[in-house]
């Protein structure tokens, strides 16, 4: 069957407001989405011809599932191949954290670089130390494989209840014994009811006031004015941010901390791992266009 695909994109970086988004997709059988394109209950059915979203993301937290699967939508993902390029991230900010990267080289370019100093930038080792992981999925794994080799020690807390037998070589352990014990907490949940704002003022005060915290999940897992008044009062050391709240607006508070990293949500930014999820993505929709259902990599193949 021949199809037809249209490409519509805001002229600025924005989505594209719901009304022009139903506009430009109201005879759309099938959309790919970003993760930036907020699919709610309202959009999707004023779709009329949608039966399946393939969203460009592994994340699908901007999507009204259970809105798509009483629908008869289906809505698919692009798992597994941005698990490394992401974990790699993860890393990324670890290191930037805990070593002031970041704010060494601004000093450096600003000219403040007078000589080698005892004490400039002191950080803090990693190796000897504790990764707490929460959500070890895919990505959380990869990140606690990665921590073999800065010989550190790898404890987990899963907010979903699944058990997997490959994750029993981490130390399983509930969430206040890892907040009380990492030295690095870093948050690899996807974000839904269970994982909503599950770290806020109480989980922070539980942390060292030496360890850090990163996110390269999604930003509502964290409370951002908790964070900001954790980091005020020194309960913790630092942050490394990829992810925020109310993307793409970030706390103002927090982008004036000296101790906290932040990215532009770029966890999955590299040339392969992009190229590789456009692929899947138009692979999940032309499979299903071709009769293949549920669709590859679907979440919700009872639609
Ligand atoms: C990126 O954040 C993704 O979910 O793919």
């Amino acid at each position: 069957m021949a199809q037809k695909v249209r490409i519509f994109e805001s002229a600025n970086t924005s989505p594209l407001p719901k009304k022009a988004f139903i506009r430009h997709a109201k005879d759309c059988d099938g959309i790919l989405s970003f993760l930036t394109d907020s699919l709610d209950a309202k959009l999707i059915q004023g779709l009329p011809r949608l039966k399946i979203i393939s969203n460009f993301a592994v994340g699908y937290n901007n999507i009204d599932i259970s809105a798509a699967t009483s629908k008869g939508v289906f809505v698919s993902n692009t798992p597994s191949v941005l698990t490394n390029a992401t974990a790699d991230l993860t890393w990324g900010l670890i290191l930037a954290a805990v070593r002031h990267i970041p704010q060494a080289d601004r000093f450096t370019r600003e000219g403040k670089f007078k000589g080698w100093r005892y004490n400039l930038f002191l950080g803090t080792d990693i190796h000897g130390k504790t990764l707490g992981i929460i959500g070890l999925g895919r990505i959380g794994r990869a990140v606690a494989e990665r921590a073999k080799g800065f010989g550190m020690k790898v404890m987990y807390f899963s907010p979903s209840q699944r058990i997997e037998e490959e994750n029993f070589r981490y130390q399983k352990v509930d969430i206040e014994t890892l907040l009380k014990e990492s030295d690095i907490v870093t948050l690899h949940a996807p974000l839904n009811k269970a994982s909503l704002r599950m770290i806020g003022q109480k989980e922070l005060s539980l942390m060292k006031p030496t360890a850090y915290l990163i996110n390269t999940a999604r930003g509502p897992i964290l409370d951002e004015k908790a964070l900001l008044q954790a980091l005020k009062n020194k309960k913790i050391a630092g942050a490394g941010l990829d992810v925020y709240e109310n993307e793409p607006k970030i706390n103002s508070g927090l982008l004036k901390m000296g101790n906290v990293i932040c990215l532009p949500h770029i966890g999955s930014a590299t040339l392969e791992t992009r190229f590789k999820m456009a692929q899947i993505a138009a692979d999940n929709l032309i499979a299903y266009f071709k009769g293949q259902t549920p669709p590859p990599n679907c979440v919700n193949p009872k639609s």
